[in-house]
């Protein structure tokens, strides 16, 4: 451990079991062995920790909330501290913040606080700017959604409108507001906020399901970043629930420590529910590929085994990036058997 500026201390991240050093891999690849910066609460500025804290901690969905003050004037706010927290009966929460230079409120909160009462849309990329917008400190009683140009839709159980621009809007009663901290000179709450109602627009279900490409939602992440859910981001991944896959540590050693397949890819591998059993017939030629090279590259991991049995004894290595490359169509069981042929012994 090393201590640096601002109280931040640079130590090495904790060993792993099994990770050599290029065991991952992305746009930026984070490796174990990385050094870490890092910081306490306690001791750092507040502005450059709710930049580090917010970085980290994305990215973060957007509530568009709108609230109504007790002389009715209505209010529209952007909150980011914001999730969902039950979904029987739902509940979600936003955290507006007492200002540290001024001790100022936000309206949202003495609204809610006031009337027990609120809306929340989601923010699109449609209205980012609308959002943006609203977002500014204009004068108590200044009605947002008119500066910002954005549609009243009334609600069926609250005395407050939701934006009709949204494809997905709920109207919450509160339950309990939590100050945090304030007695340490802490600045956040915590409303949490039973949703009576949800409006969904048709045009974003599909087969009757809310399909996140058709929603194009903007996130926010640290400091003055956004991130945009375009189609192309979006990917399924069904959760494992009571089905427990073997684990990494239950890999045989030459796949575990191979220096070809990253954390990911041992990870897919080691989510089958046992073992698979070998296949005689998987290193049959099903392909007339016998240019191993460019199957790798584009992608075609039936050609490669192909052309890596056509041109005869294929190395362990070839085998492993063979067994990546099915891995990357998200074909486990091929990966397995191509496996098997690196290391004919480790078949159950
Ligand atoms: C994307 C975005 C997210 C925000 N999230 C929060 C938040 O979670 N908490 C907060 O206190 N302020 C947040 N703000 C700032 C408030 O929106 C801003 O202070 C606004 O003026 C509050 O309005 P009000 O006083 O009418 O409630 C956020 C601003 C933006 C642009």
């Amino acid at each position: 451990m090393q201590d640096t500026r601002d109280g931040a201390v640079l130590s090495s991240a904790g060993e792993s079991n099994f990770a050599p050093p290029h065991r991952t891999r992305g746009v930026f690849n984070h490796n174990s062995f990385e050094r870490m910066i890092s910081y306490d609460p306690a001791t750092i500025a507040h502005p450059q920790l709710h930049g580090i804290l917010l970085s980290g901690v994305a990215p973060r969905p957007i509530a568009f909330v709108a609230s109504r003050s007790t002389e009715g004037a209505v209010n529209l706010a952007p909150f980011s501290f914001f999730n969902a927290f039950a979904s029987k009966p739902p509940v979600v929460a936003i955290g507006p913040a007492v200002s540290v230079r001024s001790g100022k409120v936000k309206d949202t909160w003495r609204n809610i606080l006031d009337t027990g009462e609120c809306t929340i849309s989601a923010v699109t990329y449609g209205i980012l700017h609308q959002m943006n917008l609203a977002a500014a400190e204009y004068p108590h009683g200044t009605d947002e959604f008119v500066k910002a140009g954005l549609t009243k839709a009334e609600a069926a159980t609250v005395g407050v409108p939701y934006v009709a621009e949204s494809p997905f809007a709920m109207e919450c009663r509160l339950i309990e507001n939590i100050e945090l901290f304030r007695e340490e000179g802490g600045n956040g709450n915590l409303m949490l906020l039973r949703v009576h109602r949800i409006h969904v627009k048709e045009s974003v279900l599909t087969d009757g399901k809310i399909d996140p490409r058709k929603m194009d939602l903007v996130a926010r992440m640290g400091y003055h970043w956004y991130a945009r859910v375009t189609p192309d981001v979006c990917f399924e991944l069904p959760q494992p629930g009571p089905k427990c896959g073997i684990g990494l540590d239950a890999l045989p050693e030459p796949i575990r420590s191979s220096p070809i397949l990253t954390g990911n890819e041992l990870g897919l591998l080691a989510s089958v529910l046992s073992m698979p059993q070998r296949d005689p017939t998987f290193a049959q030629p099903q392909t007339t590929a016998d240019l191993l090279e460019h199957e790798l590259i584009t992608g075609n991991a039936r050609g490669a085994l192909d052309a890596a049995l056509r041109q005869g004894s294929p190395s362990v290595w070839t085998l492993h990036r063979i067994a990546q490359a099915f891995l990357r169509q998200g074909d486990v069981a091929s990966a397995w058997q191509t496996l098997y042929l690196a290391h004919p012994t480790i078949a159950p």
